[in-house]
């Protein structure tokens, strides 16, 4: 049987992913003080503060449609800016991908992941190579469909992911932004990563570190 991956196992990767957003506040800050506003950071740390708590109460919803709706609703309320809605409607739209209920294997966590993205890109207009954060989660989903598609297990899928997560972010920096504040800046925004970018990036990387481990709650 495939390995299935479980409401338990998404609520660790989101205390992870938290974590790793509150850690990196000030790299996210200084992202967004180049090309922005300076407050991408605070947004998101805001976010990811209100998102550990609910994460850590008690009664979490047990259904992976239900617990991910709650996700995004927080992530909307919480991070505010122009991200909260984005990353929110990645959220919301991923509830909507078929489940098992508390479980998803590979495939279908490939195709929440690709719900997300299409959401994600109707409510923000933004293509690849606008220099947001499509140009990270673009790739990682299609990372993740040639990985299912190949027949790979979900730690070589999720490696991959997150390395082809980590060009894109890293390709933004060679980019002109074409969307958001930093597009303001034509051509001066070459050079500078993006933070959306970069605070998507972090999903795939603590998605490969905490999502492939067997039978881990
Ligand atoms: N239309 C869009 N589609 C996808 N991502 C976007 C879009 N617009 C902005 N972003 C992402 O949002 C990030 C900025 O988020 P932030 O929390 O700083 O909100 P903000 O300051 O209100 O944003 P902005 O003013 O740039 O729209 C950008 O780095 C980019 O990755
Ligand atoms: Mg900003």
């Amino acid at each position: 049987m495939a390995q299935e991956i479980t409401t338990k196992q998404l609520r660790k990767w989101l205390l992870a992913y938290a974590t790793r957003i509150i850690e990196n506040e000030a790299q996210l800050t200084e992202l967004d003080t180049a090309i922005g506003d300076a407050d991408h950071g605070v947004n998101m740390r805001r976010g990811m503060d209100i998102l550990q708590k609910r994460l850590q109460e008690k009664e979490q919803a047990e259904e992976i449609s239900a617990f991910l709706r709650s996700v995004a609703m927080t992530l909307i309320s919480g991070v505010g800016g122009a991200a909260g809605p984005l990353y929110g409607t990645f959220f919301l739209r991923a509830a909507t991908s078929p489940t098992n209920g508390s479980s998803i294997d590979l495939a279908q966590l490939t195709q929440m992941f690709r719900y997300g993205l299409d959401g994600l890109q109707q409510r923000g207009k933004a293509q690849a190579d606008d220099k947001t954060m499509i140009d990270t989660i673009q790739p990682a989903v299609e990372a993740l469909e040639a990985a299912v598609a190949a027949q790979q297990s979900a730690a070589v899928a999720l490696a991959a992911a997150r390395q082809a997560a980590h060009l894109g972010m890293k390709h933004t920096i060679e980019i002109e932004a074409r969307k958001g504040r930093a597009s303001y800046l034509g051509p001066h925004s070459i050079g500078h990563q993006d933070p959306g970018a970069t605070s998507a990036y972090f999903l795939f990387e603590t998605a490969a570190e905490v999502l492939t481990i067997t039978g881990a709650d």
